[in-house]
């Protein structure tokens, strides 16, 4: 008999139950039935069809929905990130080579291929948890890779006990650094990827007129001032790609959100047939 998704996600969360803190009153969980995450103050949360839990019932819908999400896994699927997901299982190991196991969160991790990825390079004894505030990230995340823990919730409440975390992945995503050395275990590993300058740029070129955008400002000084041992790594290529992943591009990318069809239209016009991938990697380490 093969065992449901939801099933599957069940176990491994039952086996892991100790390493989340309840989101309303931060004592600990369990697993009960399979099917319910209830902390010691008796707040509970059930698992979803696909085995997910949802830790904030009162998030807002999120820009991101299910398009978006599907359209970013297409693109990852692609090979678009290899580079930079081989430089991050390179590191993530390095960080795991003398531990037997491990607990990795990917915080703010969509849809949710790059955990998956990196966790099936590593070994069978390492952990992931996939955590994101869209719960149309995490559903897919759970329909497509179970084995894994998935959880929507908000990263500046991380829903964790203190110390008990490995390593931390924040890929294109907000950051909380109270919250990601809380969890943390001393000489723990933060990963964070920002994008650098060039990133895109065949497109921030059609779709920004002043070349100016919103990003973390500073990452790396902010980066510096939580963690120790900092170091940042430019990963930098082009990637090849035809219309119709560049219109999936366009799509997958918060880059062109409120963009005119006109302006979509000219790009796809503009025989764009390499881009431009440039990301900064920052990585620290928990003192
Ligand atoms: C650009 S996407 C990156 C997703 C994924 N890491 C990737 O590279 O495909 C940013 C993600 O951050 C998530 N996010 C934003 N604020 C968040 C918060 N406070 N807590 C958890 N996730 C958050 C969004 O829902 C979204 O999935
Ligand atoms: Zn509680």
């Amino acid at each position: 008999m093969t065992l449901s998704k939801k099933i599957i996600n069940a176990q491994v969360m039952e086996k892991n139950a100790h390493l989340f803190s309840c989101p309303i009153c931060s004592s600990g969980m369990e697993l009960r039935d399979k099917s319910q995450l209830v902390c010691s103050n008796h707040h509970s949360f059930d698992l979803s069809r696909h085995g997910y839990v949802n830790l904030a019932p009162q998030a807002h819908t999120t820009k991101y929905d299910k398009a978006l999400f599907e359209a970013r896994k297409t693109i990852i699927e692609s090979g678009f990130f290899n580079d930079l997901l081989n430089y991050i299982t390179e590191t993530v190991s390095a960080q795991l080579a003398s531990r037997k196991e491990g607990v990795i969160v990917d915080a703010g991790c969509g849809e949710g291929s790059h955990l998956a990825m990196l966790l099936s390079q590593l070994a069978e004894d390492v952990t992931g948890i996939g955590i994101d505030l869209a719960k149309e990230g995490i559903a897919v995340s759970a329909r497509e890779y179970p084995g894994h823990i998935w959880a929507v919730a908000d990263l500046a409440k991380c829903p964790f006990q203190d110390g008990e975390i490995d390593a931390i992945l924040n890929i294109l995503s907000p950051a909380n650094y109270a919250e990601f050395t809380r969890i943390l275990k001393p000489g723990g590993l933060f990963l964070k990827v920002v994008p650098a300058s060039g990133y895109l740029k065949e497109l921030r070129h059609v779709f920004y007129d002043d070349e100016k955008e919103q990003q973390e400002t500073e990452p790396v000084a902010r980066v510096a001032a939580f963690f120790e041992t900092v170091k940042t790594t430019r990963i930098t290529y082009d990637f090849p790609l035809d219309n119709e992943l560049l219109a999936t591009l366009i799509r997958m990318t918060p880059l062109t959100w409120g963009a005119s069809d006109d302006k979509i239209e000219k790009a796809l016009r503009m025989n764009i047939s390499t881009i431009t991938i440039d990301f900064e990697v920052i990585t620290g380490i928990n003192k």
